[in-house]
């Protein structure tokens, strides 16, 4: 599966963290920046993350800042794009689930590393429900 990733300056560290655990689980990881603490404006970060998801079918999206506030309510404005915001598994469980969430947001400065490895080993090992989800998300993409 491709994974794209991205972060801003305030999730950098977690960035670099989780490449090495994903590449080393055999995921194709295509990394969109950033690539140093140097600061950067998040919304950049996460136009160019939802633009690589939508045009690879099948892949995933890993975006980070500070808290994954900001990331999260900009890659939510991107049609097709279903993001979640997590701080626990189950969440993440629910998320893949009943959402259809194609990004995980995670906060470099609110979730520590060993917390968000298993929060997107179980992201990414969640598949989608459909049913009554399926038709709840419909609902969502026709307000859109
Ligand atoms: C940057 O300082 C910070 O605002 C950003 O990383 C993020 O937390 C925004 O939601």
């Amino acid at each position: 599966m491709k994974v794209v990733i991205g972060s801003d300056h305030g999730a950098y560290e977690l960035k670099e963290k989780l490449k090495i655990h994903l590449v080393g689980n055999e995921y194709d990881v295509d990394d969109i920046g950033t690539f140093s603490g140097k600061s950067v404006d998040y919304p950049d970060i996460a136009r160019d993350l939802c633009a690589e998801v939508l045009q690879n079918e099948g892949s995933m999206g890993l975006l980070m800042c500070g808290t994954g506030l900001g990331m999260s309510i900009a890659a939510n404005k991107v049609p097709g794009i279903r993001a979640a915001l997590c701080s626990e598994s189950y969440s993440a469980t629910k998320s893949r689930q009943h959402n259809n969430a194609n990004v995980l947001c995670l906060g470099g400065r609110t979730t520590g590393y060993e917390l968000a490895q298993h929060i997107v080993d179980t992201f990414l090992d969640t598949e989608f429900e459909g049913g009554r989800h399926l038709r709840r998300i419909n609902k969502i993409e026709s307000s859109q």
